[in-house]
């Protein structure tokens, strides 16, 4: 019997541009977020997902002492300015220099407490200071090299504080699946052992460190770390 052969994936040069592209074409919620949504429902998958990342992050916030978060791979920053606006200090960072330039634009009305953007990927970011809190919104499962995808989920793990806390969504599988030609699922074990070796364990929230997003059957949520060590 013939075996189903794998789909190929985007280099990720090709991936770069798709994703530009994307950005320049479409709408501010379908440009990141579901293409199969409208825009009316993108907008309420958005807002359970932003309670989504509440549950893992935390109603806690000080004026005096801001919580230090990292949008990685923030897209037209729809996250990152909803973070902004509950009074955190943001850094927002993508790939994709025609999100940053919406992103910048969507906040020229509010500088005192908007994110700070920068272009860049996941794994060459070096801000020089360490996070509370790390999340990434549907980003990694995008990174279709592996290499890269390793050194992404590594160089995001080492700017997290001790005690904070890493939120990065894929799906929750047991095995990696390449699900077409720029998206690939990494296995639960994956984040896992790779994690380990970078002192973070799965934090206690969700099931078993995964927090699903639980909208209309959506395979995707947060898998959830704490660095501990
Ligand atoms: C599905 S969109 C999600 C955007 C945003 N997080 C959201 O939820 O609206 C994926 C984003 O990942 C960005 N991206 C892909 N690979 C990246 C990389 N290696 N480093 C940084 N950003 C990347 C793309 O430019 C795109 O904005």
């Amino acid at each position: 019997m013939t075996q189903p052969v794998p789909p190929s994936v985007l280099t990720s040069e090709e991936a770069a541009a798709y994703w530009d592209a994307r950005h320049r074409r479409r709408g501010d919620l379908a440009s990141g977020g579901n293409v199969h949504f409208d825009e009316p429902t993108n907008e309420i998958f958005y807002a359970v997902r932003l309670g989504r990342l509440l549950e893992i992050v935390g109603d806690a916030n000080a004026a005096a002492e801001p919580l230090r978060l990292l949008d990685a791979g923030c897209g037209k920053g729809w996250f990152a300015r909803s973070m902004a606006r509950f009074g955190h200090s943001v850094d927002a960072v993508d790939a994709s220099p025609a999100a940053i330039e919406a992103c910048r634009a969507a906040s020229a009305d509010v500088p005192g407490r908007a994110p700070s953007y920068a272009v860049s990927t996941l794994s060459t970011w070096r801000p020089g200071c360490l996070y509370d809190v790390v999340y990434s919104v549907d980003v990694l499962f995008h990174i279709v090299d592996e290499d890269e995808w390793a050194a992404s989920v590594r160089g995001l793990a080492s700017l997290v504080r001790l005690g904070g806390l890493l939120a990065v969504s894929d799906w929750d599988v047991a095995e990696r699946r390449v699900l077409g030609s720029y998206q690939v699922v990494r296995a639960r074990a994956q984040y896992d052992e790779l994690l380990a070796t970078r002192g973070l364990e799965r934090a206690a929230v969700g099931v078993e460190g995964f927090v699903p997003d639980g909208f209309r059957g959506s395979p995707v949520g947060f898998h959830v770390f704490r660095r501990t060590s």
